[in-house]
């Protein structure tokens, strides 16, 4: 990258300096080149995504509970053979730094497409809630900057987490503005959630490298929560699907799912919120009885379940049955409140006033007409790549070609759902209300009143 930057920077200064000045007929001015420059040279992916001793690609996840846990990720090269954190409670001064403790983290190799590199995770333990900390990683020597977050409040409070669908395509050049809008939108976010499709090609390492490179240092602040889509699946060498080998040594999440499913499915709480991620790419009916199970003993006043593909599709000629006939009757018979998810490509939304249908691909019961809703299904999509909409009955607000970011609000019984544009434009608005333990809630829809962004004639999805 940077030797790129340099090249081009001689390269317009040459030409400012050697090139003759003529004008164009707009009568503003155009260079002719004098023919010594070199064409400019495409960074290869190798080069740009070469692991180093300093730490990159750093990541908050958790593993445990929010309010005394954080996980750290990282990647170094493959020279990096010992790890290590520090953290300490952050002060407004720097002395603090001198009160870091060491936490020795668990190395993992990976050899990728393109590299061979060595990934790191710390998980911090012990430490104490609402309180500010600030920590490094690096190997004793080379060391990260030191990254601030903050452990969840033990007492209710309200908070607030950014809802991603799929980023997948052209992550550094399309994708990065979205996280980077909703984390100017959000900044006091206390974590980002990613519904699947985080890439384009499972085992892409320079595509990783994208995905990495457009959270950035938001990433080391700020932790992300995420489920595998079908586009972190990669074909094994006996032909079955797998996740992709990148997924668990670069992320750290909890180990509490199902056997074989770890890291892709499992449940944690945020305060009063109880988030339960599945993978819908894999063992439905194994992750359906786990589902149950959870929820069964769930004591969190609010359910948040994401995974990648919809109940309710809102792509073309999409419609995944299975999924839906596995798990909707568990989401019915807890009364589930928000389901997160992508895949399609489009935005949609359940809703208040959408009729009650039975049959097909449209829930039965999700939604009434009597001031109270069960389960609010969403689908959503953060990056670039768009389908054509299939608008169901069901769905109260829609979009095509619209690349979206979701800021989702709780305190205590009130849950507020807004879908942001990738410019900050509210574009789709709604609040929850609790009305009891073991009651559908009460939904008030805030629809704003702006078109609905559909294509002006259906066109061929891609
Ligand atoms: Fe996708």
């Amino acid at each position: 990258m940077r030797s790129m930057s340099r090249g081009l920077v001689s390269f317009c200064l040459s030409a400012a300096l050697l090139s003759t000045v003529m004008p164009d007929r707009g009568g503003s001015v155009a260079f002719a080149h004098e023919g010594h420059d070199h064409p400019p040279r495409k960074v290869e992916s190798a080069e740009h995504y070469k692991p180093t001793p300093l730490p990159d690609r750093i990541v908050l996840t958790w593993t445990g509970d929010p309010t005394t846990t954080q996980a750290v990720s990282w990647r170094t090269s493959t020279e990096v053979k010992k790890a290590m954190a520090e953290i300490a409670v952050a002060e407004a001064g720097p002395s603090f730094a001198k009160n870091g403790k060491s936490v020795e983290a668990v190395t993992q190799p990976l050899k990728t497409d393109i590299n061979e590199a060595h990934f790191h995770t710390v998980e911090f333990k012990g430490l104490t809630p609402a309180t500010r900390y600030a920590y490094r990683v690096g190997d004793g020597v080379n060391w990260s900057e030191w990254f601030q977050f903050s452990t969840a409040s033990s007492a209710p409070e309200a908070f607030s987490f950014v809802y991603f669908g799929d980023a997948q395509n052209d992550i550094r050049s399309m994708w990065s503005r979205v996280i980077r809008e909703a984390y100017r939108d959000a900044p006091k976010a206390k974590f980002l959630l990613h519904a699947g499709d985080l890439i384009n090609r499972a085992e892409s390492d320079a595509e990783w490298g994208e995905w990495f490179g457009a959270g950035h240092w938001l990433n080391a602040m700020v932790p992300s929560v995420a489920v595998p889509g079908n586009h972190e699946q990669a074909k094994s060498e006996s032909g079955e699907r797998r996740l992709s080998h990148h997924w668990r040594p670069q992320f750290a999440f909890p180990t509490n799912g199902p056997k074989g499913l770890e890291e892709a499915c499992y449940t944690m709480t945020y305060q009063n919120m109880r988030i339960i991620a599945l993978d819908s790419n894999r063992e439905l009916a194994v992750q359906r009885d786990w589902l149950d199970k959870v929820l069964a003993e769930n004591q969190s006043e609010w359910v948040v379940c994401t995974f990648h593909h919809p109940v309710y599709s809102t792509g073309k000629d999409r419609d995944n049955k299975e999924l839906r006939e596995t798990w909707k009757p568990v989401f019915d018979k807890y009364k589930v409140d928000l389901v997160l998810q992508g895949h399609d490509h489009t935005y949609g939304r359940t809703g208040l006033d959408t009729p009650l249908i039975t049959t097909g691909n449209v829930p039965a019961g999700v939604s009434r007409v009597d001031g109270k809703t069960g389960t609010v299904y969403v689908v959503s999509v953060s990056g670039p790549k768009m389908y054509d909409l299939q608008k169901q009955p069901v769905m109260r607000r829609t979009a095509e070609d619209t690349q979206l970011y979701q800021i989702i609000s709780i305190d205590g019984p009130t849950l507020r759902y807004e879908a942001r544009t990738a410019v900050g434009e509210l574009y789709d608005a709604f609040t929850l209300k609790k009305t009891g333990r073991g009651q559908v809630n009460e939904m008030i829809e805030q629809v704003p009143t702006s078109p609905e962004r559909h294509r002006a004639e259906s066109s061929t999805g891609s």
